[in-house]
């Protein structure tokens, strides 16, 4: 089964509880919520306000995929905000181990991102903390680019050093350039959960994009 996590990153700003709610009755089964600060990527989106204030419009899970430095000083007002599972990037966290375990105190699943540069031995002494590793497969800070051929080797790279730890439960997420051409390539690779932004919202029929990706 494949999870499926329209990233609002690409919905209409102005009406965004409404495009939650379309992408819900149009079967998501997570939304993603890409959180950028305009240091660790050059975009800046919004933060936990934004996020509280959509809260209410559906039940589905908060996926929030934390692009921001030091991600620890802001964990909290996270989890207050209604995020029900978080991510946060290696590349972000000089004490990668501490945040992964501030994350699962809080009563969250905890997702560690991969930048497309970094290697999955950045995952080596953390592999057995995490329940979701994070492939980015476009450079993060935009919706709309163009997926990156190499990281199916990554996603493969992945699945093999989950299966020798006996961590085949850990979900393998895929974010960026994800669309009906390369949502096979990436399953067939091993990926489990994935992100589209652009090509959920800048369709008109959302349930047709969603069930494309399926
Ligand atoms: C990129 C974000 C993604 C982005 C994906 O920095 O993390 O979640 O919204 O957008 P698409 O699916 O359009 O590549
Ligand atoms: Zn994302």
């Amino acid at each position: 089964m494949t999870i499926i996590a329209p990233s609002i990153l690409s919905a209409d700003f102005a009406a965004l509880a409404e495009e939650i709610k379309d992408v819900d009755r149009a079967g998501a089964d997570w939304i993603h919520i890409d959180v950028m600060d305009g240091h660790f990527v050059p975009t800046l989106t919004f933060g936990p306000m934004i996020i509280q204030a959509v809260r209410p419009a559906t039940k589905l899970v908060f996926d929030v995929h934390l692009m921001i430095e030091r991600p620890e000083l802001h964990i909290p007002n996270y989890v207050a905000a209604g995020a029900d599972r978080i991510t946060v990037h290696a590349e972000a966290c000089v004490h990668l181990h501490r945040v992964i375990h501030q994350i699962k105190e809080a009563g969250l699943p905890a997702g560690v991102a991969l930048n497309p540069a970094t290697p999955l031995s950045a995952l080596e002494n953390v592999l057995d903390d995490v329940d979701m590793v994070l492939l980015m497969t476009v450079n993060p800070g935009f919706g709309g680019q163009k997926f990156i051929p190499q990281s199916l080797n990554k996603i493969r790279g992945l699945r093999a050093m989950l299966a020798e730890r006996g961590r085949g439960d850990v979900l393998i997420q895929v974010d960026g350039g994800i669309n009906a051409e390369t949502a096979p390539l990436v399953r067939e690779a091993g990926a489990t959960a994935f992100v589209a932004g652009s090509a959920v919202f800048n369709e008109r029929d959302r349930a047709a994009a969603i069930a494309a990706l399926r």
